[in-house]
C-alpha cells in the first residue's frame, strides 16, 4: 500500500478553463489524459472541425500494477474552429458559435506525472 502514496503524491491540482470561462479544478494527470484520449479521437474520426474537452464530468482511478493508473473518464466535448488534423493544437482553439456537443467515455492506461511514458487508450466511446 506504501507505493499508493508515493504515487498520489506526484499529483498536483491545476486549473482548466471551459468554453464558458468557467473555472473548475482538476487534476492535472486527469486533465492531460483527457486531452490525450480526446486528441486520439479527433485522429480516429472524420470530425472536419476537432472536438476539445471543456469539461470532465467524472473520473475515477485505478492502481494497474506495477507502475500505471486506469483511469475511467467521462468528458463533455464541444465543436472548436481548428481544422481536425494531425498537427492541431487545440490549447487556444476558439469554440463555435453553437458548438456541437458529445459525452465521452475513455478509458486510458497512464503513468501520472509522467508524459515520457505513452499513453494507452483502451476504450472510447463518445455520443
Ligand atoms: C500547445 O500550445 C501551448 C501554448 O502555446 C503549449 O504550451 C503546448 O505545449 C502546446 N501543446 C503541444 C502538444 O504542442
Ligand atoms: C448539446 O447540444 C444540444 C443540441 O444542440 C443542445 O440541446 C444541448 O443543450 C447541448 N448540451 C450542452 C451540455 O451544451
Amino acid at each position: 500500500m506504501v507505493c499508493i502514496g508515493i504515487l498520489f503524491a506526484s499529483i498536483f491540482s491545476a486549473l482548466i478553463v471551459s468554453g464558458e470561462g468557467m473555472i473548475q479544478h482538476h487534476n492535472s494527470n486527469v486533465i492531460s489524459v483527457a486531452n490525450f484520449a480526446m486528441n486520439f479521437h479527433n485522429r480516429m474520426s472524420s470530425y472536419p472541425y476537432a472536438f476539445k474537452v471543456v469539461d470532465i464530468i467524472s473520473d475515477t482511478t485505478q492502481l494497474y500494477p506495477p507502475a500505471r493508473v486506469k483511469y475511467t473518464l467521462q468528458i463533455q466535448a464541444e465543436q472548436t474552429v481548428c481544422e481536425n488534423h494531425a498537427s492541431v493544437n487545440l490549447t487556444h482553439c476558439a469554440l463555435q458559435p453553437n458548438p456541437e456537443n458529445m459525452t465521452c467515455s475513455f478509458t486510458v492506461l497512464a503513468v501520472p506525472g509522467n508524459n515520457d511514458i505513452p499513453k494507452r487508450l483502451l476504450s472510447d466511446h463518445c455520443a
